[in-house]
């Protein structure tokens, strides 16, 4: 244990979840990595797949993973590290994500794979490519990586479990049984059991019965992460339906994908950009820069990509100065991109450029109802230059209207209502709270007020160690 204020915020806990508050794309991983190393025997994913991409950076390097929870790289160090049964699983990724920890002599002895989580299989997969991915075909945006699908299966209670895959018969049986629900697709058995039985024997000595085995864990004493995927805004039960992803990633839908009661868990920390956000796909998003005009633009997707904003908006001046100046323009839209230059806003599994906005804490103060009084605010750092900031307390309609519904027609028709503070230069090598800027003390009580939340760690950098903790 590194820090004394570590040591007190995680006194006498044994479970801790770390979540996300907006619209993912927090720095979950970085945390679960921070937590993982510092603190857990046990990290455990309870939703989605491989829609999530989280970043973690190892010994200076950039480690993204998709399905793997972020402790897979302290697997040495005995750390257990679990995949629920509430998660959506295409074992063709995972046995990649296995390869590549293969090739960086990195170990998965301790890995678990729920025995109850369903199986994303090629059917899932055609079918979000063409109807759920092409935001420009009237689709959500979808990564397209057959999320929702899989889910729709699973509740039409025709899904393949993890388990259905050592036992030809019936996987057989159920397949055959599925075909008559992707007409448009040509299903065959033998064709899918051969291309998929590499993956099945490589997962299958990982694969346990793991809300038994994280039971046996917690009563063994073993200090759990639960990592979340996604964010509560994408969720299926909170979020801005139907713009939203097919699980429900809030700590009660997150403990149940890892077989927890929500009652077990010590402390919950809900992550929120701060003091910019984004969100990726389409959908509601209130405090966006340039509104209507950065969702048509970040639409689309890769002909807007990071290498396209580079050339287009920076060219061949200084990037650091040019950057500044972009986030520092009167046009909302041009602060947007300067934002997503500065930030790094690009889908870590889909490139795809990231609508960026204010943080909006009418959002947050509904969270807070959900996930719990306990934030961490992260990618606080990249904002570093920008002469002004702003926080959405209040939207506008007809009237003033302070708390969020995640009703679309009332999200369309709301103007948010910003409160801005004055910028702040480099904060990456601050490690006390009350050495941060002025401005932004004041923005975090003013957000603290407003959510009736406490924010316990602040993220001032990539790297595990830029971190502060109250
Ligand atoms: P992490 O864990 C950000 C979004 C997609 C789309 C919607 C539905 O990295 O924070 P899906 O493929 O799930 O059916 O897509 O949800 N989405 C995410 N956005 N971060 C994620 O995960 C996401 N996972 C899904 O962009 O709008
Ligand atoms: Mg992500």
């Amino acid at each position: 244990m590194v820090n004394n204020n570590l040591s007190k915020l995680v006194k006498d806990k044994q479970i801790i979840a770390i979540i996300c508050n907006q619209f993912g794309d927090t720095g979950k991983g970085k945390f679960v990595d921070y937590f993982a190393s510092h603190w857990a025997d046990v990290i455990a994913r309870g939703t989605g797949g491989n829609n999530a991409g989280h970043t973690i950076v190892v010994n200076g390097k950039e480690k993204i993973f998709h399905l793997l929870p972020s402790g897979i790289t302290q697997d040495s160090k005995g750390k257990i590290n679990i995949l629920g049964n509430g998660m959506a699983i295409d074992i063709k990724t995972l046995c990649e994500e296995l390869e590549e920890l293969e090739k960086e002599n990195l170990t998965y002895n301790n890995l678990m794979i729920s025995n109850q989580a369903h199986v994303i299989m090629p059917w899932h997969i055609s079918q979000d490519r063409a109807k759920n991915m092409s935001q420009k075909n009237g689709g959500i945006g979808s990564t397209g990586r057959g999320i929702g699908p899989c889910y729709a299966d699973k509740i039409a209670r025709r899904g393949i479990k993890i388990s259905n895959l050592f036992d030809k018969e019936i996987l057989e049986y159920k397949i055959n049984k599925i075909k008559q629900f992707y007409p448009e697709q040509n299903i065959d058995f033998r064709q899918i059991l051969s291309e998929l039985s590499p993956h099945i024997k490589k997962i299958k000595p990982f694969v346990k019965n793991t809300i038994l085995e994280i039971h046996k864990l917690k009563e063994q004493g073993k200090k759990i992460c639960i990592e979340g995927a996604q964010g509560l805004f994408l969720s299926v039960e909170h979020g801005t339906y139907p713009y939203v992803t097919s699980s429900d990633p809030s700590i009660s839908g997150t403990a149940s994908g890892v077989g927890l009661n929500p009652q077990n868990i010590d402390l919950t920390l809900g992550i929120i950009k701060f003091p910019f956000m984004t969100r990726v796909g389409a959908g509601p998003f209130p405090t966006e820069l340039g509104g209507k005009k950065s969702e048509d633009y970040c639409a689309e997707g890769l002909e807007h990509d990071e290498n396209y904003e580079i050339k287009t908006y920076i060219g061949d001046e200084n990037k650091k100065e040019k950057i500044v100046e972009l986030m520092n323009s009167s046009d909302e839209f041009t602060q947007g991109v300067g934002i997503r230059l500065a930030a790094g806003e690009y889908g870590a599994t889909t490139k795809r450029p990231r609508r960026t906005g204010w943080t909006d804490a009418v959002l947050a103060r509904y969270a807070r109802k959900i996930n719990g009084p306990h934030f961490i605010l992260t990618k606080v750092d990249s904002l570093a230059h920008a002469k002004k900031f702003g926080i959405c307390y209040k939207y506008k309609t007809n009237g003033d209207i302070v708390e969020y519904e995640s009703d679309l027609k009332t999200l369309n028709q709301i103007t948010p209502e910003i409160k801005y503070y004055e910028g702040y230069s480099d904060i990456s090598n601050i490690r006390d709270f009350n050495d941060l800027p002025l401005g932004l003390k004041q923005a975090i009580q003013d957000f603290e007020d407003f959510t009736s939340g406490k924010v316990e760690i602040i993220s001032v950098g990539a790297d595990r160690e830029e971190t502060i903790v109250r």
